[in-house]
């Protein structure tokens, strides 16, 4: 099984180009089963996750063409399978969102429950109550969630707690059904309104688009269409903390700030220097002192939890001591130990994690355990002396384009071994 292999210390220069969004990419493949034109969808990410929803989609039926430059075409007039089996949802749990459209169009689906992962039971309960308030019939058992309905019908749903995932599925769901849908207390991720406006290009009629209240009035057919995926923030977020851990310079271009208010305005106050230039992109350096700093996840526009666990590691390397709160996820900080391996100061109580900064963090052999504790365990390895093995890098690819070759072309020391 592959490792990556990073020795530590070097500042990052130079400029790369990030990728289109994981969890913008997902839902826009689930949601080209809510018909049967062809969907064009660009600025695709080359990742694990993206390559299970195609495969999903191929087990349905669904005619796939790759292109490297031009992105994936979606060709569904073959649907012929409505089950997404156990050994694909148990590897994604992003599956779950072929649900409401399979359901929409083809008045059924059968689909393996997620169960837990390793940060927290991560319930589907919101996805089923909403569909079931659309009027399907849903069944659980044997491990399945087996849903039917004639035709779905609109209705009027609030999501508690907020859910990106269970907003996307009622929300593709609700284009195909009959009547008038409003979702309240919907999430309003960028990876949302991206969804939305490639439904809406698929002639989808939807309001508030970007508001926590989705008012979506059912059409009987939606049709093919072209749709470039938005930049991915995370990934930005990701790099653009490797630059201040390492107090180096770095331009990230095809990306947006203004999906990252929050981080970026927590990342001044720690004394980093970000410049928004014109055709989207970021330039960030740093080469003072980093001050820690306090913060607490929550839905956007609050800080994404997706960025907690790199945000510990810098929080590590800063002066004075900084409190993280975790409030979305029940079990997010499995990272901890093994950056407690390269020495870093974290104390966890509940959901809130301690850190007591100005630390030497020294490269060790560490596992990475989910997506995003995995690309924190690389950060650390950049910021430490020596070098730092980290294995089960499988977690990694699910999320990041290449990242060893990116980190690369910015001057790390970094390399991917197998065995
Ligand atoms: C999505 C993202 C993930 C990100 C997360 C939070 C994708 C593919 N994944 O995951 O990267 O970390 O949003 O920003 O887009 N909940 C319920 N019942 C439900 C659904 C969720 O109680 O039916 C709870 C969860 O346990 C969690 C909270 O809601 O505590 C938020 O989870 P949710 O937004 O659903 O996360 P995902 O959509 O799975």
């Amino acid at each position: 099984m592959d490792k990556i292999l990073v020795r530590g210390g070097r500042p990052l220069s130079g400029s790369i180009s990030i990728s289109g969004a994981k969890n913008a990419t997902l839902p826009a493949l689930a949601a080209s089963l809510l018909t049967t034109g062809h969907v064009h969808l660009s600025n695709i990410p080359h990742l694990k996750d993206v390559t299970t929803m195609v495969e999903l989609l191929g087990q349905h039926g669904s005619a796939i063409t790759i292109d490297d430059k031009l992105g994936v075409e979606i060709d569904n007039t073959n649907i012929t399978s409505f089950r997404a089996p156990y050994d694909l949802v148990r590897t994604m749990r992003a599956s779950i969102l072929v649900m409401g459209p399979l359901l929409a169009r083809y008045g059924q689906t059968e689909i393996s429950l997620p169960g837990g992962c390793a940060i927290g039971s991560r319930p589907v309960n919101l996805h089923i109550q909403g569909l079931r308030a659309m009027g399907a019939e849903i069944e659980l058992g044997g491990g399945y969630i087996r849903a039917r309905a004639k035709r779905l019908k609109g209705t009027r749903f609030t999501f508690d707690p907020v859910t990106v995932t269970g907003t996307e599925n009622l929300l593709m769901a609700a284009t195909l059904a009959k009547g008038q849908t409003i979702l309240e207390n919907a999430a309003r991720e960028p990876e949302v309104i991206d969804l939305a406006r490639c439904l809406i290009r698929m002639g989808a009629k939807i309001h508030g688009v970007g508001t926590s209240t989705l008012v979506i009035d059912g059409v009987d057919h939606l049709q093919g269409c072209h749709h470039a995926i938005i930049p991915d923030r995370i990934e930005t977020a990701t790099f653009m903390i490797a630059a201040v851990l390492t107090r180096g310079d770095v331009l990230l271009t095809n990306t947006c700030a203004e999906d990252l208010r929050n981080p970026i305005d927590k990342l001044i106050q720690m004394g980093a220097t970000i410049d928004e230039l014109e055709g989207n992109c970021i330039r960030i350096r740093c080469h003072g002192d980093i001050n820690a700093i306090d913060l607490e996840t929550s839905p956007y526009p609050g800080f994404p939890t997706d960025i907690q666990a790199q945000m510990l590691v810098l929080n590590s390397l800063a002066k004075g001591t900084g409190i993280v709160t975790e409030t979305v996820f029940e079990n997010r900080f499995m990272h901890v130990s093994e950056l407690q391996r390269m020495g870093a100061d974290i104390l966890i109580r509940g959901n809130t994690a301690i850190v007591r900064g100005s630390t030497r963090l020294i490269g060790a052999p560490v596992m990475a355990t989910d997506l995003r504790a995995s690309a924190s365990l690389v950060l650390a390895g950049l910021a430490a002396e020596g070098e730092t093995l980290i294995s089960r890098v499988y977690h990694i690819d699910r999320g990041y384009e290449r990242i060893e070759e990116k980190l690369r072309a910015l001057d790390a020391d970094i390399q991917r071994v197998s065995g």
